[in-house]
Parts: C-alpha cells; sequence; structure tokens
C-alpha cells in the first residue's frame, strides 16, 4: 500500500497524533486553485498521507495550504476538509509576484505561460516548484519525474535529497536555503521539478518494468484521451453538451465541420466532442504530428532514459476523465504472457486487469478516481513474438497530474 492510500487517521478513526503548532508550518502554494488539476491537488493534499509523511519524518510538522488562481477568480472559496495539522485559507488569492514570500514548495497547474514567468520568481523566493505544465519538460536540467520510474533523477539532477532508496546513491539531507524550514528536508538549492505529460506519466508506469524485463525498442501507442484533458472549461462544456442533447433532431444543433458558417469559435475542442472522436490534440507541427505526440515522445524518452522509437496518434474522446491507450512494445528480447503477467503484477503502481473472459480490461469507468495505471488486453503480435499489445487506462488528472507531483512532493520532503 502506497502513502496515498491510506487514511489520516489511525484504525480508529482518529487523527493521527504528533502534529503540533510548535514548529514553522510546511508551506505549500498551489498556483492554479481552481482548475481540474489544482483543485484536486489541494483535495488531495489535505485529505492524503502527506501529512502522515511529515508527521513520521518530522514529528510537529505542520502544513499550510496557500492557495492562488488569476484575478478572475481570486475571492472564490475552496472548502478543503479540516484534517489535523492543516491550516489552509480557503480564500483564493490573486497570484502576484510576491505570492511565493515564505512558500516551502509551489505547486503549478495553471499552464505553460504562467509557470514560465512565476516559476523562477518562486525558486528566487527559496521555494521547490513542481510543475504540471510543459514549460521545463524539455529543459535538460530539469528533472521530468514519475516516481516509480526515475525517481533518482531529482538525485542526478544536482540535489542533496535524503530517503530517496533508488540507484543505491547516499545522500546527506540539507536543509531550506534560508533556514526557515530546517525541519523540513527540502531539496537544497531550491530548483523546479517538472511532471510529466499525464499519456506519458501513465505509458511510463505501465512501460517501465517491461523495458527493464525485455529490452524496449519501440513503442506505437493510440490514445484516447478524456475532455478533462484540456481542463476545467473543456470537461463543462463535454457536460452542457450531453445535457442539452434529448432527442435526435438535436444532432443538427451540433456544430459542423463542413458547414463554412459555423466556425464552432466558442468551443474548447476545433470539432463538438459529444458523439465525435477527434484526431487532434494540441497544434500540427509541419510534418503532420501533433504537439501532444511530439511531448509523449520526447518525455517517454527522457523519463525511461532510452531513446527508443516513439510514434503516438493522439485522440480526443467524449469520456470525462482518464485517458485510455492502445499500445504496442516492440522488445529485444522474447517474452511469454505469465511472464509479462507476472512482471506487471509486482509493478509499482500497476493494476494488472485482465481478465477478457470475465470482461475484465481497462476503461476509463475502471481507472478513474483511482491512482493506479490499469493494464490489461494483454496479446502476443500474431506475426512477431517480440511484439506485445495491450491497453492501459489511468485517471489523468489523478496519476497523470495532481497525485504523481504529490508523490514528487513527497520524496522532496523526505
Ligand atoms: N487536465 C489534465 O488532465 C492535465 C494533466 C496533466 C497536466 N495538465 C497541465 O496542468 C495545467 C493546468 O491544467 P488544468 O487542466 O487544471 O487547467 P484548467 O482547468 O483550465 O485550470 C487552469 C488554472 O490556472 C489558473 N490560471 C489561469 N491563468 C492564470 C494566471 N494568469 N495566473 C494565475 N492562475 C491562472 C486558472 O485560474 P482562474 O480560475 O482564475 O482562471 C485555473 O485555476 C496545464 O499546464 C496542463 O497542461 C493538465
Amino acid at each position: 500500500m502506497d502513502a496515498y492510500s491510506q487514511p489520516n487517521t489511525n484504525n480508529k478513526g482518529e487523527p493521527r497524533k504528533g502534529l503540533d503548532t510548535a514548529t514553522p508550518p510546511l508551506v505549500v502554494a498551489i498556483v492554479g486553485a481552481t482548475g481540474a488539476v489544482g483543485s484536486l491537488m489541494a483535495r488531495e493534499l489535505a485529505t492524503m498521507d502527506a501529512l502522515n509523511t511529515l508527521n513520521t519524518l518530522n514529528t510537529g510538522t505542520t502544513l499550510e495550504i496557500r492557495l492562488f488562481a488569476s484575478k478572475r477568480s481570486a475571492g472564490t472559496k475552496i472548502n478543503l476538509p479540516a484534517t489535523a495539522g492543516l491550516s489552509v485559507n480557503p480564500i483564493v488569492q490573486e497570484l502576484t509576484e510576491s505570492s511565493f514570500k515564505g512558500v516551502d514548495i509551489a505547486l503549478f497547474a495553471a499552464g505553460a505561460t504562467v509557470s514560465r514567468r512565476y516559476a523562477p520568481l518562486a525558486v528566487g523566493d527559496g521555494a521547490v516548484v513542481i510543475d504540471n505544465s510543459s514549460a521545463f519538460r524539455t529543459d535538460t536540467t530539469i528533472p521530468l519525474v514519475v516516481p516509480e520510474v526515475n525517481a533518482a533523477s531529482i538525485i542526478r539532477a544536482g540535489v542533496a535529497h535524503a530517503g530517496v532508496a533508488h540507484d543505491s546513491v547516499a545522500h546527506d539531507s540539507v536543509a531550506h536555503a534560508d533556514n526557515r524550514g530546517e525541519q523540513h528536508h527540502l531539496p537544497t538549492p531550491p530548483m523546479i521539478i517538472a511532471n510529466p505529460n499525464c499519456v506519458a506519466i501513465i505509458s511510463a508506469v505501465a512501460i517501465n518494468p517491461l523495458h527493464h524485463a525485455y529490452g524496449l525498442e519501440s513503442v506505437e501507442m493510440t490514445t484516447f484521451q478524456s475532455a478533462s484533458g484540456a481542463g476545467m472549461a473543456a470537461m463543462n462544456e463535454l457536460v452542457s453538451q450531453a445535457s442539452s442533447f434529448t432527442t435526435m433532431d438535436d444532432l443538427s444543433t451540433l456544430h459542423n465541420p463542413r458547414n463554412p458558417d459555423d466556425d464552432g469559435a466558442t468551443r474548447q475542442f476545433a470539432h463538438p466532442l459529444l458523439f465525435n472522436v477527434i484526431p487532434q490534440i494540441g497544434d500540427f507541427h509541419g510534418d503532420g504530428t501533433t504537439e501532444e505526440e511530439d511531448k509523449i515522445r520526447f518525455e517517454l524518452q527522457k523519463i525511461l532514459q532510452t531513446p527508443v522509437r516513439c510514434t503516438a496518434t493522439c485522440v480526443r474522446v467524449p469520456t470525462l476523465t482518464s485517458h485510455s491507450m492502445s499500445i504496442a512494445l516492440q522488445f529485444r528480447d522474447e517474452f511469454t504472457l505469465p511472464e509479462v503477467e507476472a512482471v506487471l503484477r509486482n509493478a509499482p503502481g500497476v493494476v494488472l486487469y485482465n481478465n477478457h473472459l470475465e470482461g475484465e480490461y481497462p476503461m476509463p469507468l475502471v481507472s478513474s478516481n483511482t491512482h493506479k495505471v490499469y493494464v490489461g488486453r494483454l496479446r502476443k503480435d500474431k506475426y512477431d513474438p517480440k511484439r506485445l499489445h495491450m491497453f492501459v487506462s489511468g485517471d489523468q488528472l489523478r496519476k497523470g497530474a495532481a497525485i504523481n507531483a504529490l508523490q514528487i512532493l513527497e520524496l522532496a520532503i523526505k
């Protein structure tokens, strides 16, 4: 059981003991707190075991959460559960250049433009930044982390860091730059850690153990990405399209891409998503691939630390949460399906869900609201004994974004 699946209470349902207010709190800022990812990070951080981790590591540590968004939603109230050791001002503040004074860890989920402008300011003020956007992922000096796969890349980025038992590297813990957080063993100097693209996270959790077992040569995938992958407004648009659809006549009111008078300008996607699939996520590049497809290729190579050939076709589908992917993996070595099942059964973060005769295979409704990556529909290729086919599904707001970021936070404070 990982830390994130444990309650913040003991087995009698009482708050865990050991937290007091005598020591300075660990201050976590959430930028983009009203958004799909940011609001989930706030909720999960308030309720999950980060507090227990702090407690375990450093009796007396408490947590303070500060919520930020744009001017548009400054003043909005976000109700978070009352948890022992947590203090939170539920009123969202407008993000400004001085928002990071006194902040230990800043979780960014407000898009690349905001991250590019404000993350360096947060670091300048002594905060460790964990960034959900694409702003820093391609920077070779910035670790791109999926904790089940490459937690040690935080160490390789030159950070003195305790508690990450990977690669047999021993590290001393160094207190936070300005000594504000002597009790909080944070990476020093303050740094940016990038949270990967949601498909890259989910697929890497499933692919990495197989790569280690059989030597990965190439990845081909087609994705089925839900509306919420494009944010809260996109998810709301799909819900509103669905709720206003009552009879077949309503089909004619949906945007028709072949009608030149209907530019679909008010919509979140290039075309209506209800009753449709859209084989475009992000802008197109000159060679006909999209931004999203390129991110997946680059990021999988960086996370898996291998220049594996990777081709993706990314498709938006009318589901609300969870991204799924049909993946073909080419290996250097031959394998048997029972071996592959054993590898996946023991893989961190993976749920092997591979009983098609009982209707058990990964689907968005299976993986949504969980922190795990579901893997099933395992088949050997009919023509090539070193080629495996599988279907994967994971909640992209959770493991594909918020939970992965909080796992990184947990690594950072260990
Ligand atoms: N959705 C996913 O599945 C997913 C998965 C992985 C990574 N990500 C990444 O996570 C980030 C957030 O995505 P999302 O889906 O949560 O988007 P979202 O639902 O549209 O939320 C965007 C958030 O950013 C805030 N924001 C926008 N402009 C701002 C500004 N100038 N200053 C401060 N805050 C600002 C918004 O606040 P207001 O309420 O004030 O507008 C809102 O809280 C993006 O970089 C995205 O690529 C998303």
